[in-house]
């Protein structure tokens, strides 16, 4: 099951930036060497078994964004699963920027009525101020609805500089109070994948399934090679209380972290597999658990020994391949 994920917008906007932290695992400060995308750079990335996203990454420059919407217009809009729009926050071309994507709204039209939207506005952290980072991405998210007319569109400020970029639908709204202006609410690459997925809810109900069974407060899943986040278990009633307490940022600061770790490890020459924490407040478990996928499983209760959460991993494998 192949699902076309079309990255737009103007040249210079961010795109391969985000492309190549998330899915290359390079750091931020080495986007700057990036050169403009020529024509369109293909990627496939595997999820979860058979799930395989096809991420066009089109240049932005005029020359191209004319070929896009007239010679290879069916080539490109066509079987398109998602379409991730990104603006520059701080663009001088605002008008042209939005010309063209009114008329990739058309090609959408025309090709995939059913694509999902998501507009990024990209490079908040050029906004200083929280107060002002709000102010200024609810005045693009409303320009951006009134050029989408009646579409359903997701308007999302990110940047390559914060966890924004990974922030996860949250199953719980309390999660997300307190959050940043900007982040509030903001469910960017983590969260497109997500609809990506089919069944997303059915794999939630196992995964609380699986939380239960090992005692645990959370469990999450995530994409091996990105760490985005793909599903957590949702919180029992009588652990929300403890659930409440652990930061909103939770999700996002992990995938960083390990990517990080990953990143270390690979310098030494060393091969990441599984990670164990026992804290005095608690304990986490973060092991293989299908071809594509790692769980993290984190216990709060003390009585609850390593060695069972990774059986209980061993034990639940085939239930998730
Ligand atoms: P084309 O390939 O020409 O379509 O451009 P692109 O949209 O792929 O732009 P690219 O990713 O090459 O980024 C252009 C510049 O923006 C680079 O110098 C990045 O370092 C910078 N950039 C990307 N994301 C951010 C961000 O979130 N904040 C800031 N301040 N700069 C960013």
């Amino acid at each position: 099951m192949k699902k076309k994920v079309l990255l737009m917008g103007a040249s210079g906007s961010g795109k391969t930036s985000m492309r190549s932290i998330i899915f290359s695992n390079n750091p931020a400060s080495l986007t700057a060497r990036l050169g403009a995308t020529i024509d369109v750079e293909q990627n496939h990335v595997r999820f979860l078994g058979d799930l395989i996203l096809n991420l066009w990454d089109c240049g932005g420059q005029d020359a191209f964004m004319d070929s896009y919407l007239t010679s290879q217009r069916a080539t490109i809009f066509q079987h398109v699963g998602v379409l991730i729009y990104v603006f520059d926050v701080e663009s001088r071309e605002m008008a042209k920027d939005l010309d063209y994507y009114r008329d990739c709204l058309e090609g959408l039209r025309q090709f995939s009525p059913e694509a999902a939207i998501f507009l990024l506005v990209h490079k908040m952290d050029l906004i200083r101020g929280e107060d002002l980072k709000e102010s200024t991405l609810e005045a693009k998210r409303k320009e951006l609805q009134e050029t989408s007319g009646d579409l359903a569109i997701e308007v999302l400020g990110t940047s390559i500089y914060d966890e924004s970029l990974y922030k996860v639908r949250a199953i719980d709204s309390t999660f997300i109070s307190g959050a940043a202006a900007y982040l509030n609410g903001l469910q960017a690459w983590s969260n497109i994948v997500h609809t990506l997925i089919p069944n997303a809810n059915i794999l939630s109900t196992h995964l609380s399934k699986f939380a239960q069974a090992c005692s645990a407060t959370e469990v999450i899943l995530f994409e091996r090679t990105t760490f985005l986040v793909i599903a957590t278990s949702s919180p029992e009633p009588q652990s929300e209380e403890q659930t409440s307490k652990l930061s909103n940022k939770r999700y996002e600061r992990t995938s960083e972290l390990i990517k990080a770790f990953k990143h270390s490890c690979s310098r030494v020459r060393g091969e990441f597999h599984s990670l164990e924490m026992e804290l005095a407040e608690f304990t986490a478990v973060l092991d293989e658990m299908t071809k594509n996928t790692y769980v993290l499983i984190v216990v709060h209760d003390p009585s609850i020994e390593t060695a069972a959460i990774k059986l209980n991993i061993r034990m639940a494998r085939r239930k998730f391949e």
